[in-house]
């Protein structure tokens, strides 16, 4: 049976708490995808300064036109869009973008209150980055991680602040060839014999799960709120390379629609911080049971948290990117 909260939108999230995210930048990334766009347009509509992060300057720019238009009755929208160019699979790339990031919070002399890791590639053939790395690990999580740390003063600085990492339910499926703790030793990729495309991206949500968790203990004194979510399932380009958006296509009426997976990101960026529970995993715009967890046993302990984090501070050092 569906979830009472299915069918929620974005927009029906953000109208029930009626935040105003004026003079307040939200940084997302992959706003430029099915997802993200949803979820910015959302956000937008409340006021919120946008700094979309995606790899390609051509598609920031026919996004933001986008926007320009579709909300050309909002008289402030030529100063709420802003693009950073960032390739995930490059932690040079990530660094420098960041940068990038830092110079234009001090520009626009507003907090960033609100960052939504949200873009994601999944069950692509095998290859591996520049860096040497799995693209699903990579852009999914340790990218995404490697970003958060480089904006935790300006995080800090706008505190009370949120991060919202974009996980799925696919973390704690097994018939990937996964499991339910992190397998380190397919680590930075897998062998590429007998590769199954799904194992990489169920590793990699499960750690922004772990993580969310982990950062959570360790920035909530500073303000800093760390969640992880999932958005349910919606035909996107995240199904291209595994094949299976076909048949999303032909069943598209079960699934969400973009402003109905955007609910559960934009519920955790606004919710009320009496609400939530830090570092939690949310799914249909709740928390999910502390039960959830207990089934994940050992692999999300504290034990495995911190492995978890000390191992990818060891790894993004090692990489050169720290
Ligand atoms: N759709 C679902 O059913 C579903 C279910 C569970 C979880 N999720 C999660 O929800 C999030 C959004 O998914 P979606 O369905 O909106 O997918 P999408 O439409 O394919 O959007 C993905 C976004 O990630 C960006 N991206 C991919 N690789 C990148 C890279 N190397 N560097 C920088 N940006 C990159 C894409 O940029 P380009 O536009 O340049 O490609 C795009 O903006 C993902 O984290 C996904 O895992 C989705």
């Amino acid at each position: 049976m569906r979830h009472n909260n299915y069918r929620l939108t974005a927009d029906e999230i953000a109208e029930r708490y009626n935040t105003d995210l004026s003079n307040q930048i939200v940084l997302i990334t992959g706003g430029s995808g099915t997802v993200g766009y949803a979820t910015m347009e959302s956000l937008l509509k409340r006021g919120a300064t946008i700094i979309n992060v995606g790899r390609s300057a051509k598609t920031l720019k026919q996004v933001e036109d986008k926007l320009h238009n579709d909300y050309a009755h909002l008289s402030d929208i030529q100063n709420r869009v802003y693009s950073v160019v960032m390739e995930l699979e490059s932690f040079s790339s990530v660094k420098e973008g960041a940068e990038q990031i830092k110079r234009l919070i001090k520009q626009l002399d507003l907090p960033l209150k609100i960052i939504i890791a949200n873009s994601g590639i999944m069950a692509i053939n095998y290859r591996q980055t520049r860096d040497g790395m799995d693209p699903q690990w990579q852009v999914n999580y340790f990218s995404h991680y490697y970003l958060i740390t480089l904006l935790h003063t300006e995080l800090k600085a706008a505190a009370p602040s949120r991060v919202v990492l974009v996980s799925s339910s696919y973390h704690a499926l097994l018939h990937t060839g996964g499991a339910l703790h992190i397998q380190y030793d397919k680590l930075p990729y897998p062998p590429e014999k007998g590769y199954q495309r799904f194992q990489p991206y169920q590793q990699s949500k499960l750690a922004l799960v772990m993580i969310a968790n982990e950062l959570n203990d360790r920035y909530s004194n500073d303000g800093i709120t760390v969640l992880s979510c999932n958005p349910g399932g919606i035909v996107s380009n995240l199904q291209i390379e595994s094949g299976s958006q076909a048949m999303m296509r032909w069943t598209n009426r079960m699934w969400k629609t973009p402003a109905q997976g955007a609910s559960t990101q934009v519920y955790c960026a606004l919710a009320p911080q009496r609400e939530i529970v830090g570092g939690q995993y949310y799914d249909n715009c709740e928390v999910w049971s502390s039960q959830h967890f207990q089934e994940l046993g050992q692999g999300v302990s504290k034990d495995e948290r911190v492995k978890l984090y000390e191992y990818t501070q060891g790894f993004l050092s090692k990489y050169g990117a720290n």
